[in-house]
């Protein structure tokens, strides 16, 4: 990327708000594509996101949504398929004026991934596209299918013409995760893609990376001076990252079967956590600057072993969620119920340099947890003397800051304070910082900022094929370890986790939050 593109790029750059607010980010001329369109994922986030984007102005007069599947529908069945997604779930009100400008510009064309004749038929449309909605050549391919269908689409995207951009035109394409299923799946898929789309042109999401919270953690390290000089070894303890959920596998038995919550969700988002909160500071939040910060700090991570002591995995039996009895998940439908697949994982990785030697970083997630919480607990060191006698001290323990990602997104810091009295006694206190009360703009959702960013070039929010490979090489030696070693652990929905959990941090004199 040349300087004036790094320099464009920074004046988009969500950082620089005072920009940000007065120049609103408005995509140009360009279509987005959909495959999967019929989903979960698109009806429940792309979609709406798309009519969030059209409703907040952010898209060009003329945008092009064009949806691709199986299904036998009419330009208008299409339309009352988006809108329906559209009226379940956007984030802002429904505007009859907003909406038939955007379903001004929808099309739909019928087809199985491998019909070339189907392609073909995009092709036209498109084309037709271009010249009647003035999209002038500029479309995003968004891929929201399984992995093992990402190369099929792709050729033919390319047998069709559609990946090459004319002069003074682009072609992206988005492609949703898994990105692989180890390394050197994910090396395959890369090299596939990459064939066809220059690494520039291809958006990885991780929608972690499209929160709000996730990229305050930025300006939290680097635009205040109260946290920089203690976030290293010599102050902090340890770290904690934790993404709970309180729902069990629903109706995706199918797709998780097999992938399995350390594949679905430490591989990328909790991962992609560490590297936030981990990295050295950036010289700018271009997109070249941010991702090699990234990918330098993850390469300096493994795991921590003996896996049978460092790592945790489990199950979750029949139990109660708040007071709801639910099942467990062998008699979730469409799980088979010999599977080894994990819902729960846990790991401890540790990070060679100067800064993090020695701080162990704890991850873990799962379904059917106590709550849904994502958080980042930095926990700092006992100061090294107190001059307090011990039971004035009982209720004190580790200072903390904790990066709360959702819900109640926010920070809170956790330090001592004296009760109030004759004594001296000092117990922990909360300062807490929460979005919604300090202000009154609503965050977007992750895919809109994300989507939006796609049309606009914007690459700081989307992992490189190196830094997926990176987090694949990190975590398949575990995967490896749980292969060949026995079965998950079993805990009991609406609970923490299995105790083989538990016993990975008491082994280290340390206890789990319960957020
Ligand atoms: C997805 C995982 O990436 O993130 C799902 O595949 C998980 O299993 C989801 O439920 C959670 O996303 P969020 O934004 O609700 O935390």
């Amino acid at each position: 990327m040349n300087d004036d593109r790094e320099a464009q790029v920074q004046r988009g750059n969500p950082l620089r708000s005072a920009v940000d607010k007065r120049l609103p980010r408005i995509a140009g001329p360009s279509g987005l594509v959909i495959f999967g369109v019929t989903g979960d994922l698109a009806r429940k986030k792309l979609l709406p996101a798309v009519y969030d984007l059209a409703s907040r102005g952010l898209l060009p007069a003329g945008f092009a949504l064009v949806g691709f599947g199986r299904r036998d529908w009419s330009k208008e069945e299409f339309q009352d398929y988006v809108r329906e997604a559209v009226q379940a779930r956007a984030r802002t009100e429904f505007d009859q004026n907003v909406w038939d400008r955007l379903a001004d510009g929808m099309h739909f064309v019928t087809g199985a991934f491998d019909d070339d004749a189907a392609f073909d038929a995009l092709a036209s449309t498109l084309a037709e596209a271009d010249r009647r909605q003035g999209v002038h050549g500029n479309w995003a391919f968004y891929l929201s299918v399984p992995p093992e269908r990402f190369a099929g689409v792709v050729h033919q995207l390319d047998r069709c013409g559609m990946a090459k951009p004319a002069e003074g035109q682009w072609r992206r394409v988005i492609i949703e995760k898994p990105f692989g299923h180890d390394l050197a799946s994910a090396q395959e898929l890369n090299k596939v893609v990459n064939t066809v789309f220059p690494e520039h042109a291809v958006f990885r999401i991780d929608h972690y990376l499209g929160k709000e919270t996730v990229q305050n953690i930025l300006a939290l390290r680097f635009s205040n001076q109260l946290f920089e000089p203690i976030w290293n070894a010599n102050f902090i303890d340890h770290v904690q990252i934790t993404m709970a959920e309180d729902i069990g596998l629903g109706g995706r038995a199918g797709y998780y079967d097999g992938i399995g919550a350390a594949r679905d969700v430490i591989q990328n988002h909790l991962i992609q956590l560490l590297a936030l909160v981990a990295m050295e500071e950036p010289t700018s939040f271009s997109p070249r600057q941010l991702r090699a910060e990234k990918l330098k700090v993850l390469r300096a991570t493994s795991p921590t072993g003996p896996f049978s002591e460092t790592t945790a995995r489990g199950q979750y039996t029949a139990g109660l969620q708040g007071s709801v009895p639910v099942v467990g998940l062998r008699e979730e439908e469409g799980f088979d119920p010999d599977s080894k697949t994990e819902t729960f994982a846990a790991c401890t990785l540790e990070i060679n340099s100067r800064r993090w030697a020695g701080v162990p970083f704890y991850l873990r997630t799962g379904k059917r947890l106590g709550r849904r919480v994502t958080e980042i607990a930095l926990v700092f060191k006992r100061p090294p003397y107190q001059p307090f006698y011990p039971d004035q001290t009982n209720l004190l323990t580790n200072n903390a800051v904790v990066i709360r990602v959702q819900p109640d997104e926010g920070v809170l810091m956790r330090f001592g304070s004296k009760v109030p009295g004759v004594g001296l006694e000092v117990r922990d206190v909360n300062m807490d910082f929460s979005y919604s009360e300090a202000f009154t703009e609503q965050s977007p959702e992750a895919y809109e900022r994300l989507i939006l960013d796609a049309l606009l070039d914007e690459s700081s929010l989307f992992p490189t094929n190196s830094e997926v490979e990176r987090s694949w090489e990190i975590l398949d030696p575990i995967l490896e370890y749980w292969d060949e070693h026995g079965e998950p652990d079993e805990y009991e929905a609406g609970t923490w986790g299995p105790a083989s959990a538990d016993r990975m941090l008491e082994k280290d004199g340390r206890t789990w939050r319960r957020p």
